[in-house]
């Protein structure tokens, strides 16, 4: 069985985008909605018996009731990645997405501002904009025409009375925040407020990478047959590289994410010392380059959890493309040096990102129902970078195209494996598991975090 399913490619979409594989209408990417606040007992004794070093038991995968609640504290409470600031290159430009009952618009102001919005009208709750992408003068709504600036203020309401106040009907903010170019929104009241220490922490590694200074030159939407969960622990891990991803690891070594020192032989003892070899080379590419590259890891203790690490690449060490070179003659920023490697960046609960001197390739994960997964791609070049001329769409996508179908398969056959009677929690390799295990720690404590405490 194949586990995931790409969407179909739709000519002459909207947007500044110049080749397009449609990302669907948000009507298209309904999201199942949560239906209760209250978590069960249940759920409180499943958490309680969780095992660190073991995957989760099957009713987190599969439980409606659990789902729920991933959507409303996980997706409602956390920083989540929607995109990035070349989506909305222009003033007026717009994306829109769902998050289980919420909807949001992410849009730039007159002022070249990027804003967030629920994309809830003031007046009787219609959804302003029903396409995942666009370009407005304003914000319309279609049932009234209720009129909203860029900046959320009501501009005009037809037939209310003289004493209405417009003031008063603002669209409502989301809070939004911009990581070098990267955009985060988060719904709670009071988001995280370690968000600005990932800000700090990361701007160094990113702002290089020049994403503001980018287009989106190609986006891609795979609807994966599991749950969310696992497509992040996929992610997490490269123990299934070598034998699933032939394209990836053309470029990628597999021993920068961990292995078993004791089951070294001769053979794979001399491909480790090339690869330290190579790695001790590119760090001192790195230093010359000003570049920070040491690895950073917050993946589990604190709510906006996130990892970085600056990779080596393979043969040409410049890109993840077939030939490890680059895809876009245009370097990236003030970039003079193609043999960079690829900076990583990992976050929770929904994202990573690869940032290489050509191109940066982004991945947002969004839950569609208990059993599906939306995986959101987009690879940037530099704006001025021509298709054609300057990169060739194919060499630019092709890796992550195929690697992201060969993982929507292993999650779609996961995801059938723990449904059935015969799963039980099964033991991560501690020397190349480790990062999956961080997540299921981080995600079992924020859980636990909003869960109601025992009187
Ligand atoms: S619901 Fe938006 S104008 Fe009436
Ligand atoms: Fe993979």
């Amino acid at each position: 069985m194949d586990g995931a399913k790409p969407t179909e490619t739709v000519a002459g979409a909207k947007g500044p985008i110049g080749v397009w594989r449609k990302i669907p209408g948000i009507e298209g990417l309904h999201v199942d909605a949560p239906m209760l606040t209250k978590p069960s007992p249940d759920i409180a004794s499943l958490i309680a018996k969780r095992r660190p070093g073991y995957t989760l038991d099957a009713p987190f995968y599969l439980s409606r009731e659990i789902y729920d609640l991933d959507l409303e504290v996980i997706f409602g409470r956390h920083w989540i990645f929607v995109g990035v600031e070349p989506d909305v290159p222009e003033p007026g430009d717009y994306i829109a997405l769902e998050l289980g009952a919420n909807s949001v618009i992410i849009i730039r102001d007159d002022d070249m501002q990027v804003r967030a919005f629920h994309n809830v009208c003031r007046h009787r709750g219609s959804r302003l904009v029903n396409d995942a992408q666009g370009s407005v003068g304003k914000l319309v709504c279609p049932y009234h025409q209720w009129t909203y600036d860029l900046d959320g203020s009501l501009l005009h309401a037809e037939h209310m009375t003289s004493g209405f106040d417009r003031k008063c009907h603002s669209l409502k903010p989301v809070h939004l925040r911009s990581l070098a170019g990267l955009l985060f929104v988060c719904f709670a009241d009071e988001p995280p407020s370690d968000f600005d220490e990932m800000q700090r922490t990361m701007e160094p590694y990113i702002a290089p990478h020049a994403v503001r200074d980018c287009k989106v030159a190609f986006a891609a939407d795979l609807i994966e047959e599991g749950n969310w969960k696992l497509t992040i622990e996929n992610n997490r891990e490269c123990y299934h590289c070598a034998s699933n991803h032939p394209e990836l690891t053309i470029s990628l070594f597999e021993y920068g994410f961990g292995f078993a020192p004791e089951e070294l032989d001769e053979d794979r003892r001399q491909a480790l010392a090339h690869y330290e070899n190579i790695v001790a080379g590119f760090e001192q590419t790195w230093n010359a380059e000003g570049l920070p590259w040491q690895e950073i890891d917050h993946l589990d203790g604190r709510p906006t959890g996130f990892r970085t690490q600056r990779l080596a690449i393979d043969q040409a060490g410049e890109s993840q493309t077939m030939d490890t070179t680059v895809a876009s003659k245009k370097l990236l920023g003030a970039l003079k040096t193609k043999r960079l490697g690829g900076l990583s960046f990992w976050t929770q609960p929904n994202s990573w990102h690869h940032f290489m001197s050509d191109h940066v390739v982004t991945f947002a994960v969004f839950p569609l129902s208990p059993e599906r997964t939306l995986l959101r791609t987009k690879w940037l070049v530099h704006k001025d970078a021509v298709e054609g001329i300057d990169y060739d769409l194919k060499k630019l996508t092709e890796v992550w195209q195929m690697t992201n179908e060969q993982d929507g398969t292993l999650v779609g056959y996961t995801q059938c494996g723990v449904r059935s009677r015969a799963y039980e929690p099964g033991p991560y390799s501690p020397y190349t598991e480790g990062l999956v295990d961080k997540f299921c720690n981080w995600y079992i404590k924020r859980i636990s975090a909003h869960l109601p405490q025992p009187r």
